[in-house]
C-alpha cells in the first residue's frame, strides 16, 4: 500500500467511487471504506512507523496529500447530491397555482362594482379616459369652484358630511363626483375627455332608494366648439352601449349651478317608461376659469348620474340596503 503506484492506484479508485456514488448513503460508505478508522489508509499511516526518518517523512507527507484530496472530494460530491436532491423535492411537491379545480368556489366581484366596471368600460369605448379625485374634499374643490359659493341654497341639497380638518367647513366628504372636473381641468390642458366614477357622501337614512354611502360616475367634456348636441349625442351613444337597443335618452331642463344650460337626462325603457338617470349641461363659465381654461376658447359638457341604482336595476333587486348587508345568499346570486 505504501508504495508510490499502489497510493496512486488507490486514490484514482477512490475518486471514482466518490463520483460513481449515486446517493448519500452511498457516498457515506464509500467515505467509510477509503478514509474510516479500518481503511487501508489508516493501516498505511500505521506502516509509518517501519520506515526510515526521510522515507518516513516523504511517504507520510503523500498519505496526508492524498487524504486531504480525497475528503474534499466526498465534501464536493456531498453537496452535490444535495443540490440534485433538494431540487427533485422541490419539483415533486411543486403547487400549479394556475388551475382551480372545479370544486373550488371563486368569488367574484361586487354587483356594484362589476357595474362600475361595464359603466368604464363603455365610456372607454367612447373614447375617454377615467379620471380620479379624492373622497375626502375641500370645499372649494366641492362647491366654491363648481359655482356654488358658501352662501348659495344649493349647498343645502347636498346635505353634507364635513370632516373636522383645518378650519370649520373647510373639508367635506365630497357630495358628488362634480369635484373631479375641477381637479382634472387643473391637471391636465383641453382637450379633455374623462369620466370618474367613485364613492360620494351624503347625511341621508337609508332607505330603499337611498344610502349614506353611495356612487356616482362624472363625464367631463373639453374641447373647441363643443355643443348641447354633442351632450345629447353622447348620452344617447351611452344609452344603447349600457342599455341596448330599443333604449332612447331624452334631455329635459333643469338647473345646477355648474351647469348653463342644464338638463336632467331620461332613459325610454323598449315598453315606452321612463328612467330618470342624472344631471348634465354645458360646463358654466365660472367653473373653467375655476379650472384655468379660458371660456374664450373652449367649451364643454358634464353629466354625473348614480351607480347604484343602475346595479339594481340590471340584477332586478328592489331594495339598496340588500346590496350593502353583505348576506352571501344574495350576493352569489349575481
Ligand atoms: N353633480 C350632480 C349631482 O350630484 C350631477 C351633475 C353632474 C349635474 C354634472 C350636471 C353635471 O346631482
Amino acid at each position: 500500500m505504501i508504495d508510490d503506484l499502489t497510493l496512486l492506484t488507490f486514490e484514482s479508485e477512490t475518486a471514482a467511487a466518490i463520483t460513481g456514488a449515486a446517493s448519500a448513503s452511498a457516498l457515506r460508505d464509500v467515505e467509510h471504506a477509503a478514509l474510516g478508522r479500518d481503511s487501508r489508509l489508516v493501516a498505511a499511516r500505521k506502516q509509518l512507523g517501519s520506515l526510515d526518518p526521510e522515507q518516513r517523512r516523504t511517504v507520510g507527507k503523500v498519505l496526508n496529500d492524498v487524504r486531504e484530496r480525497l475528503t474534499a472530494a466526498v465534501a464536493a460530491r456531498h453537496d452535490e447530491l444535495a443540490r440534485s436532491e433538494r431540487t427533485a423535492q422541490l419539483a415533486a411537491e411543486r403547487l400549479d397555482l394556475t388551475e382551480v379545480p372545479d370544486s373550488v368556489v371563486v368569488g367574484h366581484a361586487h354587483v356594484v362594482t362589476q357595474t362600475w366596471e361595464l359603466l368604464e368600460d363603455i365610456f372607454v369605448g367612447l373614447g375617454f379616459q377615467v379620471a380620479e379625485g379624492p373622497e375626502v374634499e375641500t370645499d372649494w374643490h366641492n362647491f366654491d369652484a363648481l359655482n356654488i359659493p358658501a352662501d348659495h341654497p344649493a349647498r343645502d341639497g347636498f346635505d353634507t358630511i364635513y370632516v373636522n380638518h383645518g378650519s370649520p367647513g373647510s373639508t367635506l366628504l365630497r357630495t358628488h363626483t362634480s369635484p373631479v372636473q375641477i381637479r382634472a381641468m387643473l391637471a391636465q390642458k383641453p382637450p379633455i375627455y374623462v369620466i370618474a366614477p367613485g364613492r360620494v357622501y351624503r347625511r341621508d337614512t337609508a332607505d330603499a332608494t337611498h344610502m349614506p354611502v353611495f356612487h356616482q360616475i362624472e363625464g367631463l367634456v373639453i374641447d373647441r366648439g363643443i355643443s348641447l348636441a354633442d351632450l345629447a349625442g353622447t348620452i344617447e351613444a351611452f344609452t344603447e352601449a349600457y342599455f341596448g337597443t330599443g333604449f332612447s335618452s331624452r334631455l329635459r331642463p333643469n338647473y345646477f349651478p355648474f351647469t348653463e344650460p342644464s338638463a336632467e337626462f331620461d332613459i325610454q325603457r323598449p315598453d315606452g317608461s321612463w328612467l330618470e338617470l342624472g344631471g348634465c349641461g354645458m360646463v358654466h363659465p365660472n367653473v373653467l376659469r375655476a379650472g384655468g381654461v379660458d371660456p374664450e376658447e373652449w367649451s364643454g359638457f358634464a353629466f354625473g348620474f348614480g351607480i347604484d341604482r343602475l346595479a339594481l336595476m340590471k340584477f332586478g333587486v328592489d331594495d339598496l340596503r340588500e346590496l350593502y348587508a353583505n348576506d352571501v345568499r344574495l350576493l352569489t346570486q349575481f
